[in-house]
């Protein structure tokens, strides 16, 4: 499909959700009567500006079902993201769109370098979160045969892997540093499996995590984005041939980027907030949500029709403000891993003493580095935080082993800061 079929697609899939929704939704239909539009003023793409924004708290004050569009007789599943405060938010799907799900991840496994036939190890959890259920039935559509590992019991899944040698696995970027420890545990060199190719998301990680993981595993790692208020894991995928972003699947998901503190819709280019309104989903359509996720928009390579989104380092509510700067876990996740005597587990823990913030860092060591190699290594780290981020941080390297590890989703800040 040429750029210019796409948005004529688009363009008429937009319309019929806008009036989907509008018909649909006592909340859209509120928002829209409050904005002064009805779907019809959708004229062009660009016409979406002129509609409001959709966010979580949409989603929480109509607590579970209040944003669905279709009866709940045509519901065939219901997945809920926990979230970190409060109410989780819920999602449904029809039969409809849980084949436009299995299509969207049955893409994004073949744009990974996944075939028919290959063996699909899912390590994503399986249950109300998306990530297991999505992958499922995405490797399934593909063609492939699936294993579903599910998260946890890290041991047995070293050991499946072993003996059912899965080419591609599908797991958060931190759960597969565990399943490393857990290989080398074993005395099983990781660079010697089956796997072939690593699609990783649910997360944010970055290039110095892919080169750790890809050396280490000698395997492609690429990078898969998704939101359970969007569909779950398929709205973008990175292609194995170029790793250079993500390629959204515009035409199921429209995508815009927002100034966080204006709502003006930015250029492709610029770096914002990304926004996705659903083109096709007819249980929870939902238009221009918030996802909170700071990106930019770049034309696509290797699937010239879909723009590509670049990879995601950071969301709007994971910056930290430490002394009046601003920080990313993903800013120290750099740093970390360009230091060889130090393992890739960190955690960041900000306090405060007086009016002073402070922000320790805790890094492991790898095993076997001696005490001087640790003195020096937490000297680097230190460095590079004042000259890359500009705040003196205490670094402190403690033996391996001992920080939390992750089975999903890993959270690395604790902020034990009040107020
Ligand atoms: O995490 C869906 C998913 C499952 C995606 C498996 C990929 C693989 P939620 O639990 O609703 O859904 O969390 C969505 O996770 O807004 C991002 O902040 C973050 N996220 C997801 N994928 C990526 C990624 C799933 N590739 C939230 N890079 C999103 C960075 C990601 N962040």
């Amino acid at each position: 499909m040429s750029r210019d079929e796409l948005r004529d697609l688009q363009l008429t899939r937009l319309r019929a959700i806008l009036r989907h929704a509008y018909d649909h939704v006592e909340q859209y239909r509120k928002k829209f009567r409050e904005a002064g539009v009805v779907p019809e003023d959708c004229r062009t793409l660009e016409d979406l500006a002129r509609f409001p924004f959709t966010t979580k708290a949409d989603l929480r004050d109509t607590y579970p079902f209040g944003m669905f569009a279709v009866d709940q007789s045509e519901v065939r599943r219901i997945h809920a993201s926990s979230g970190t405060t409060g109410r989780p938010t819920v999602v449904g799907y029809t039969e409809n769109d849980l084949s436009i799900w299995a299509d969207v991840v049955a893409r994004s496994l073949r744009a990974a370098g996944g075939r028919p036939g290959h063996k699909v190890h899912v390590s994503y959890g399986y249950g109300l979160f998306t990530g297991g259920l999505g992958a499922h039935y995405g490797a399934e559509r593909l063609g492939c045969t699936v294993i579903p590992a599910s998260g946890g019991m890290t041991a047995r899944q070293v050991q499946i892997i072993q003996d059912f040698k899965p080419e591609i696995i599908m797991i958060t970027p931190s759960y597969m540093l565990t399943l490393l420890d857990e290989f080398e545990r074993q005395g099983v060199d990781p660079r010697t499996t089956s796997l072939q190719v690593g699609v990783f998301g649910a997360e944010p990680w970055t290039e110095e995590m892919r080169r750790e993981i890809e050396n280490r595993m000698d395997i492609h790692a690429v990078d898969i984005y998704g939101l359970s208020e969007v569909i779950g894991p398929g709205v973008a995928q990175e292609c194995v041939e170029t790793k250079d972003g993500l390629h959204v699947w515009e035409d199921h998901f429209y995508p815009e980027v927002v100034d966080p503190l204006t709502d003006e819709v930015m250029a492709d280019g610029e770096e914002g907030e990304l926004t996705f309104t659903t083109l096709t989903k007819e249980a929870l359509p939902v238009i221009r949500y918030r996802t909170r996720d700071l990106t930019r928009l770049l034309p696509g390579t290797a699937r010239p029709a879909f723009r590509r989104i670049q990879k995601i380092t950071g969301r709007c509510d994971d910056m930290l403000i430490v002394r009046g700067v601003n920080v990313f876990p993903s800013q120290i996740e750099e740093i970390v891993l360009r230091v060889p005597a130090v393992a890739p587990h960190f955690q960041v823990e900000l306090t405060r003493s007086g009016r002073m913030d402070r922000m320790t860092v805790r890094v492991e060591a790898r095993p076997g580095a001696d005490g001087a190699q640790r003195e020096a290594a937490a000297a680097l780290i230190a460095r590079g935080i004042k000259d890359g981020v500009g705040i003196t941080a205490e670094v402190a390297v403690v033996d391996p082993e001992t920080l939390e590890r992750s089975v999903g989703k890993i959270r690395r800040v604790r902020d034990l800061r009040e107020g």
